[in-house]
């Protein structure tokens, strides 16, 4: 088995996480989960969305949450952008890495971005210039890449499509997300090597929804082809409020513990991580999702 050395983790639990809870989390709340995260070494935090506070209100103090982290040297701290006032309110917080959002599924690009996915692409290109302009670095993200929660299977040449168009538009990194879920390891595997086939494996990422206890299979599967990064949520957090159905994202204690015991660096304190999970989850009033966590605040108690 050929595993990378290093993974890079992106921990989308501020964003993902909490763009899904029924109740808006406090403002302070969210800058502690950013920069206890940041404290436990993860490299790459999704701090927010500047989308529409009218489509996702638990997002709408994007601003106030930039301005209130702790900005570690060396970690990233991207935010979701979905248009060119997305773009406005993510330079007016300093941000220096955007992430747009496409999907490979034509309905779900309709319930999530209000457009199908043509146009999703031709609002996202000047977006992608003008960050890029502005000094920023723009990741890419492809919804329903193994399934879509309204029309079930997706294929995998419309994925490919969506990763060449957002691979032109600059994109340094393609996040391909199984929304809801669904993927099985071969089938992962299979549309992660579809896609490498027109952008190098190692400016692909994983972001895999767990919904059907998969997510770790799939990320090793994925892992063994060459990919080295992969998005997951402190305390297991995630779901999309446009994917019936979806529930959190792969744990991102899960993944550490699971990487550690694999010798696979990953640079992060996997107890501190656990502490910044059980920090969530009790704010939310509950155990963190995380098999991993659960295992190793029992052990510590
Ligand atoms: P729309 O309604 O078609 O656009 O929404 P609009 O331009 O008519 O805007 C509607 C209102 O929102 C207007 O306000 C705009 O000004 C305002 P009004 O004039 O009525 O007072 N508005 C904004 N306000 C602040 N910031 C903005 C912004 N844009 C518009 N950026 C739009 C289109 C794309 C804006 C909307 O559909 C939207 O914001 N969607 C985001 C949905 C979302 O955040 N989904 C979850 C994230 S994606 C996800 O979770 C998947 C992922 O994790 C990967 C995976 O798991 O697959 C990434
Ligand atoms: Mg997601």
């Amino acid at each position: 088995m050929t595993l990378p050395k290093h993974v890079t983790i992106v921990d989308v639990g501020p964003r993902d996480g909490l763009q899904a809870e029924p109740e808006i989390v406090e403002t302070t709340i969210k800058i502690e989960l950013v920069n206890r995260l940041s404290a436990a070494g993860v490299p790459s935090v999704e701090a927010g969305a500047f989308v529409s506070p009218k489509w996702v209100p638990q997002m709408a103090d994007a601003t106030e949450v930039l301005a209130g982290i702790k900005r570690y040297p060396g970690t990233r701290y991207p935010v979701l952008v979905p248009n060119e006032k997305g773009l406005e309110r993510a330079i007016a917080s300093d941000v220096k890495e955007i992430a747009i959002f496409g999907a490979a599924s034509e309905f779900f690009s309709q319930k999530n971005i209000n457009c199908s996915i043509e146009e999703s692409l031709e609002r996202f290109r000047p977006v992608s210039i003008a960050a890029q302009a502005a000094g920023m670095q723009v990741r890419g993200y492809i919804s329903c890449v193994l399934g879509c929660p309204y029309e079930g299977d997706v294929a995998v040449e419309s994925v490919v499509r969506v990763a060449r168009a957002l691979d032109d538009m600059g994109c340094y990194e393609i996040s391909l997300g199984d929304t809801i879920g669904v993927g099985t390891p071969s089938k992962a595997r299979a549309m992660v090597e579809a896609v490498a086939k027109v952008v190098p494996v190692d400016r692909l990422a994983l972001h895999f929804h767990d919904t059907y206890g998969q997510a770790l299979a799939n990320i090793l599967a994925c892992l063994e082809v060459g990919v080295a990064t992969v998005d997951t949520a402190v305390a297991g957090l995630g779901g999309c409020p446009y994917a019936p159905g979806a529930s959190g994202n792969i744990a991102s204690e899960d993944v550490v513990y699971m990487l550690d015991g694999m010798g696979v660096e990953t640079g992060i304190d996997l107890l501190a991580l656990v502490e910044a999970g059980r920090f969530i989850s009790s704010a939310l009033g509950r155990e963190p999702n995380s098999r991993a966590a659960k295992a190793i605040l029992a052990k510590n108690a």
